[in-house]
């Protein structure tokens, strides 16, 4: 179901109440130090220096050039995207956005709402096993087209979930390192 960016946005708000406030520029100002939640740990720094490197980079205009037909198409893994940006990998929506969102129904959006647009989305891990399992539900419906994360676990679980990953048809899978003392 398409919708409009208005809608979206006060559906976000409404349903995202008391977590996030659906700012005009998402930068971790106002949610800062709200883990669990959708803020940044601590003071929210990070968040905010991620934003600003990431605004380093901007399009610019040459009015003469001999691209007749511009595109923001890539590829990673063999898979086309629309343009190089994909949705990160998100759960708890009980103790991270306040339960209005099921788990399946929120990575559901994400997955699917990155294929609609022509990319792809990560789903997430967490300590409920619903989470991991939320999330590959969400890539079998649409036929593969989502990349899980592991967190890190026991080597056993891991490669449970690997397995699971690649039954789900999964274009690719990450798993997320602890490195002992760093
Ligand atoms: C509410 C919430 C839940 C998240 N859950 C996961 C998760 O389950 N697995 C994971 O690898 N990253 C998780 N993340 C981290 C994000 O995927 C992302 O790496 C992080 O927000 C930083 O990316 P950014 O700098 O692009 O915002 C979560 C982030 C938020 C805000």
């Amino acid at each position: 179901m398409e919708m409009d960016f208005a809608t979206v946005k006060s559906q976000a708000k409404d349903q995202l109440k008391g977590f996030c406030r659906v700012c005009p520029i998402c930068d971790g100002r106002v949610c800062s130090g709200e883990v669990p939640g959708m803020g940044g740990v601590g003071t929210g720094m990070s968040f905010r220096n991620n934003l600003t490197a990431l605004a380093a980079y901007s399009l610019n205009m040459r009015t003469l050039h001999g691209c007749k037909e511009p595109s923001t198409e890539t590829e990673l893994f063999g898979i086309k995207l629309s343009s190089p940006i994909m949705a990160a990998p998100m759960t708890g929506t009980p103790y991270n956005m306040g339960g209005t969102i099921g788990e399946r129904d929120f990575i559901g959006m994400i997955v699917s709402g990155s294929k609609q647009s022509g990319t792809i989305g990560w789903t997430g891990d967490g300590a409920d096993p619903t989470m991991y399992d939320s999330g590959l539900e969400a890539i079998i419906a649409e036929q593969g087209h989502g990349i899980p994360v592991i967190k890190p676990r026991e080597q056993g679980a891991i490669i449970d979930r690997i397995r699971r990953a690649e039954d789900a048809g999964a274009k690719a899978l990450a798993w997320i390192l602890m490195v002992p003392g760093w």
